[in-house]
């Protein structure tokens, strides 16, 4: 189907103040203060994840700082790494008397105490985790200055923040690292409505690269379309499009001076074999996500008579190889991008009156995310 988008209070009055009192007695009684997200054992996210508290942090050792996180995204690689089907693992915690895994990868925390002996980090700097697999949906922790990444001041909004870590850099690095890209060329994608393909499509259209844009089916397709094109794609289809011959044909017309040669793909399966098809010649599959759990196939003439290169990309070695100073730069470089906030919910769970009640509403989330839900959740635990 091819589609294009058509389109503090000076002097309170006595009442006021009784309200106020109230209101922060019924805060303070409601909930306990610090809460994290943990597990004892892999399995389904939806089963094993609860919400427990913990008493607040002591002041931070030397060369370490005490950071709250505000926001901290669920990511499918968080996912994987509660079910235990993901390569990097997180190191066990004890949380009020549970030896345990906090969940969450990547966050923006703010620093809230400076152990001494810490260089260059001061009470607000907003920070990202320089650690992988460090835990990052609680309130607070305890980490060594050296992990963290302070961010740029004013850089980013503070959805931004906290999912910059995995996927604006995994768009970034695969739109440079494979192919010499140029104003007119063109990119294919599949999971275009992806936080990564949100980027993707963002930081293309800021070079002058055309997009064409692969998503799922849905009721509300015209307006996905819509938000996809606002953001830059130049063509946004459904796979089922994949089935129609004319589609080839339209590919070719258009990307006749400037044959596609890359192709980012998070899905694999029987639809991205297709999507192969309308490649040029001697291009780059690069594979960084297996959402349809299905494998990847490959005629093997794409190899022999089109000159195909297939790779893999994963962030996590991309830090593991690159030196801080590499890092803050692609940070610097994010934030001068001002890429527009992935579509994203806010699951607040700091007004939950208990543990089981937070622990509830995190079930109810994960259960829609496993169902398919699109849009980005970030946890606040404060
Ligand atoms: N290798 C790396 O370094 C790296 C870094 C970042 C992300 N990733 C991977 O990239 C992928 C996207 O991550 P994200 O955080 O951007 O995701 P996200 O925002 O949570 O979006 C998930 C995407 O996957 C699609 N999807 C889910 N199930 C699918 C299925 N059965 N078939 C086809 N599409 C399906 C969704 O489409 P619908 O809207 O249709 O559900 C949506 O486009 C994930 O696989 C993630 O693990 C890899």
């Amino acid at each position: 189907m091819l589609r294009q988008c058509a389109t503090r209070l000076s002097r309170p009055s006595p009442l006021r103040a009784i309200a106020i009192r109230a209101d922060c007695f019924a805060t303070s009684s409601a909930r306990r203060t610090d809460r994290a997200v943990i597990y004892a054992e892999n399995g389904n996210p939806a089963e094993v994840l609860r919400v427990k508290s913990y008493d607040p942090l002591p002041p931070p050792p030397p060369g370490s700082v005490n950071i709250r996180f505000r926001l901290s995204p669920i990511n499918p690689s968080d996912i994987n790494v509660v079910q235990g089907v993901y390569p990097a693992k997180p190191t066990q915690q004890h949380v009020s008397g549970e030896d345990v895994f906090i969940g969450g990868n990547e966050g923006l925390a703010e620093v809230v105490d400076v152990g001494s002996n810490v260089d260059g980090l001061h009470k607000g700097d907003w920070v990202t985790l320089g650690k992988a697999q460090f835990g990052t949906w609680a309130s607070t922790r305890v980490i060594s200055a050296e992990d963290v990444i302070k961010l740029p001041a004013g850089g980013f909004s503070e959805v931004n923040a906290a999912t910059i870590n995995v996927n604006p850099p995994t768009a970034y690095n695969m739109l440079h690292q494979f192919v010499d890209l140029k104003e007119d060329d063109w990119v294919l994608q599949n999971g275009a409505n992806s936080a990564v393909g949100q980027a993707v499509i963002q930081i293309a259209a800021r070079k002058g690269i055309k997009t064409i844009n692969f998503v799922r089916s849905r009721p509300d397709l015209d307006n996905l379309i819509c938000s996809l094109t606002q953001l830059g794609a130049t063509h946004v289809f459904t796979y089922d499009a994949l089935s129609d011959k004319s589609l080839a044909k339209h590919v070719k017309q258009w990307t006749s001076k400037s044959p596609i040669r890359l192709l980012l793909n998070c899905v694999s399966g029987p639809d991205t074999t297709a999507m192969t098809r309308l490649l040029g010649d001697n291009a780059h599959l690069v594979s960084y996500g297996a959402m349809s759990k299905k494998p990847l196939s490959l005629p093997t003439s794409l190899f022999i008579f089109k000159n195909l290169t297939t790779h893999g990309y994963w962030q996590h070695r991309w830090y593991q190889e690159h030196s801080r100073q590499e890092r803050e730069k692609l940070m610097r470089t994010l934030a001068n991008l001002k890429l527009k906030e992935p579509e994203h919910e806010i699951l607040d769970l700091s007004g939950e009156p208990s543990d089981e009640a937070a622990t509830k509403r995190l079930r109810d989330t994960l259960t829609k995310i496993e169902a398919g839900f699109s849009k980005k959740v970030l946890l606040r635990l404060q």
